[in-house]
């Protein structure tokens, strides 16, 4: 079987999406029942972390140990990583010596560089560019309190960042429409936008317009990870790119809101909005744990049950 890496959501197909959902739900059900579930019993992953993490390590971890599997964590700072080594030569290495690699990085190009090297699949974590394995979180989320995302409309209020580039990409593939609101200058990049297809996605200036009628909102920090340098100027420019309950109350009268954590009430969102009924943050954490496992047992195994 050739290797299958998961480093954008494209990577996988609208039907591989659809399985890796049922699977989700299997395996949820099965842990929620005290019910052993070993696919991966043997095996080892790998986690590579070049910037913090709290809910990706811990359900990545958590989840491999679930599976019956290891998972060993590396950082920058104490492997050597840190000290120059080539990334095709650590692909090289580290894919000799366990089943599966997720990669938290900076730059999309270096989980490519180590996958076009790796033996065994490889999972971004999260680049500057994509967050693939939280849009499939989210996207189940979704499922499992609304139904079927196909023809929805999901509101990105914010950075057109990582989770943007990956929800922009999802709708593509998934068939769901976004609306983007950035403030001036943070729009999505025209080479990118032609990418994700003019047909699932529309820009608004104002953050009102996006969220009218849509079934979702969704929000994230005003300054990712890797670009703290640009906090100041930042906030004064994302000042009206906050979720509030005036926006929630101009989308859908069931609309949902998500927000992938860490957040910063009174920045992306308000503590009404993140805080009150139709946030589903908590569901949203806990599913990266399910859908994980669904993608590691997938990537290594091939369609099981
Ligand atoms: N949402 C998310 O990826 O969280 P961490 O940065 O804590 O892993
Ligand atoms: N856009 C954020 C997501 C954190 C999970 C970042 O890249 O820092």
């Amino acid at each position: 079987m050739p290797i299958k890496h998961f480093l954008q959501f494209k990577d996988l197909t609208a039907e591989e999406i659809d399985y890796l959902f049922e699977r989700a739900q299997v395996i949820k059900r099965r842990f929620k029942a005290y019910e052993p579930h070993h696919t991966l019993s043997d095996r080892t992953l790998v986690m590579i972390f070049e910037k913090a993490s709290t809910r990706t390590r811990l359900s990545f971890e958590a989840g491999m140990h679930q599976l019956g599997g290891a998972a060993i964590y590396l950082n920058t700072r104490d492997s050597q990583l840190g000290r120059g080594e080539e990334v095709e030569d650590a692909g090289q290495v580290i894919s000799r010596m366990c089943d599966l690699v997720m990669i938290r990085t900076f730059e999309q190009s270096i989980v490519e560089r180590f996958a076009a090297n790796s033996r065994v699949p490889v999972i971004n974590g999260l680049t500057n560019e994509y967050h693939p394995c939280q849009i499939l979180a989210d996207i189940f989320t979704f499922i499992e309190h609304r139904g079927p995302i196909q023809g929805r409309t999901v509101a990105w209020i914010g950075d057109s960042n990582n989770m943007c580039n990956t929800w922009l990409q999802a709708a593509r593939l998934l068939d769901f429409n976004v609306h983007v609101s950035t403030p001036p200058g943070y729009e999505v990049e025209p080479d990118r936008a032609n990418d994700f297809g003019q047909d699932h996605f529309e820009q608004f200036a104002d953050p009102m317009e996006a969220c009218k009628g849509a079934h979702l909102v969704t929000s994230d920090v005003w300054t990712s990870m890797g670009f703290e340098a640009e906090n100041e100027e930042r906030r004064k420019a994302f000042a009206d790119w906050c979720v509030d309950a005036e926006m929630m109350a101009n989308a859908a009268p069931d609309a949902l809101y998500m927000h992938c954590l860490p957040a910063h009430r009174g920045e992306e969102v308000t503590a009404e909005v993140i805080d009150g009924p139709q946030s589903v943050v908590w569901d949203e954490a806990e599913n990266r744990l399910h859908v994980q496992k669904a993608l590691m047992e997938y990537l290594v195994r091939g369609r099981m049950g």
